[in-house]
């Protein structure tokens, strides 16, 4: 089916037409899935789990959570993990991204006390995957810290690096012999800017131009613990790649020949991309750019304390070279120029000095955010091969969400999937990037932070007002469910 006709119908799109049998993807090509923990697994405080961050975030009052929902129960996975495997192999997918609960693991963070239920649980999870011939991608930290952790300074401690380091290793001496895909951290990106800065994702901290550079920097001296770990300790006889999960949106300049655009773009880029990709592929450190950016308006703020981009010290373990594959985030683009807001305030936006806007002519799904740009992850592809050195990429995460009346027959996000695997399609084959595989997100309709339960994501719709959660597969899951099965039945010749 032409599922690019479907959507072009409707005037605000304009998709671009690929011809469908040029498509081929290498034999060994990931379709994946992906889910987190918080977002599908309710059972928030059974069986010895001890709370997260967002169990806290959620149940305080005055949150800015949609309506004061909560991933109490959401999809209720933690009872019917069976249903979701049902998702799982009906759609065909070779490779599934979930993550892991530090909580229900470790229930006070460390591995002091360690949670047999929940270690059950995740096993059978990872064995019904493996014997059903998909493989797991296993996602250390999505956005959910132990609660005791947060109340010893979470991610703005220094200490959290070694905590982090041994919940990993825990993870990996428990899971590793069945799990070969490990993503470290989810955005960490996410974790600092909303959640230190923005303060409207947990820990719900509002510490402009302070906490999020903190928080960044302490996770990626976790990351880069867990990552010589793995590879000291795991690696010779577990045989598996570990990386971290980047989200970044494709940025390019509002008006091309405009050199103050052009220098917003790349701050723009530094501030989100770099930040977290620099250390790990590039120099061991934050982009240049971005460190002088905060320096200079740290000296028109009369700054004086230092640094507000910490460094790294050369007694840790160093940050470049630990990724063993660039696992990217992508959901949406922006065109660039130079800021507009708050000369004379401390903060991320202040020190990033670059604006993103929403080109016109691109549709905007759902959410206000997600302008659907399939072409702006072809040309982040091209510029990570070019940047970082042609590292192997997984996209572990790209979606399109669904607002108000359920519509299951969703002609627009099937023809979404369609367009967005063509341009993964081009850039494995006309740029030579090294894709190795996409994570739809997501598996399941699930609690999507803030926005609750009023963003729909999933290929399968999940009935939240019923307590079975029952899950039907839209019309895009069954599409994608061709798309997989037609693929994969090619062998790609010619890349
Ligand atoms: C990502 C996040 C996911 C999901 C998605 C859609 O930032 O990792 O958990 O919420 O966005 O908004």
């Amino acid at each position: 089916m032409n599922a690019t006709a479907n959507i072009t119908n409707s005037p605000e799109w304009n998709c671009i037409h690929t011809n469908d049998s040029e498509t081929m993807f290498p034999t060994n090509f990931a379709w994946g899935a992906a889910t987190s923990a918080y977002q599908i697994e309710g059972g928030w405080n059974v069986d010895d789990k001890g709370p997260s961050i967002w169990d806290t975030f959620c149940h305080e009052g005055g949150r800015l959570v949609f309506e004061g929902q909560s991933g109490d129960v959401t999809c209720n996975s933690y009872e019917l993990w069976e249903e979701d495997l049902r998702c799982i192999r009906q759609l065909g997918l070779t490779h599934y991204r979930l993550s892991l609960s530090w909580s229900r693991l470790l229930p006070e963070g460390i591995t002091r006390h360690v949670n047999q239920k929940g270690l059950r649980y995740y096993n059978k999870v990872i064995n019904d995957l493996v014997a059903s011939d998909v493989l797991p991608m296993v996602t250390l930290y999505h956005f959910d810290l132990p609660q005791a952790l947060q109340d010893q300074g979470g991610w703005k401690s220094p200490e959290i690096a070694a905590i982090f380091d041994s919940y990993a290793r825990f993870c990996f001496e428990s899971f590793g012999d069945r799990v070969k895909l490990w993503i470290t951290l989810n955005e960490p990106y996410v974790c600092a800017k909303l959640g230190h800065e923005d303060g409207i994702f947990a820990p719900g901290v509002k510490e402009p131009g302070m906490a999020a550079y903190l928080v960044g920097h302490n996770m990626l001296r976790g990351h880069a613990r867990a990552w010589h770990s793995y590879n000291v300790l795991y690696r010779a006889k577990q045989g598996g790649s570990v990386s971290l999960a980047i989200n970044s949106d494709w940025a390019e300049p509002l008006d091309p020949a405009s050199p103050d655009d052009t220098a917003a773009t790349e701050r723009y880029l530094a501030f989100t991309l770099g930040w977290f990709a620099w250390p790990l592929f590039v120099t061991g450190d934050y982009p240049e750019v971005m460190r002088s950016s905060i320096e200079v308006r740290s000296k028109e703020l009369g700054y004086q304390e230092g640094s507000r981009l910490p460094r790294f010290s050369k007694d840790e373990p160093s940050l470049l070279g630990t990724a063993d594959f660039f696992a990217l985030n992508y959901y949406t683009s922006r065109r660039v120029k130079p800021g507009e807001c708050c000369p004379g305030v401390l903060g991320l936006k202040s020190d990033q000095d670059a604006e993103g806007v929403v080109d016109p002519s691109w549709p905007v799904c759902g959410v206000s955010w997600l302008a659907v740009v399939p072409d702006g992850l072809r040309k982040l592809l091209k510029y990570i091969k070019d940047t970082f050195n042609n590292p192997a990429v997984y996209i572990t995460e790209n979606g399109f969400s669904q607002v108000g009346p359920v519509d299951m027959e969703d002609v627009q996000r099937c023809g979404f999937y369609h367009d967005i695997i063509q341009e993964i399609a081009r850039a494995l084959r006309e740029d030579g990037v090294d894709v190795r595989g996409y994570f739809a997100w997501s598996l399941l309709d699930n609690f999507e932070w803030a926005d609750g339960f009023s963003v729909r994501f999933g290929l399968f719709h999940v009935d939240f007002s019923r307590p079975e959660r029952p899950r039907t597969a839209y019309r895009s899951g069954r599409e994608y469910a061709g798309i997989i099965s037609k693929y994969r039945s090619q062998t790609m010749v010619n890349i």
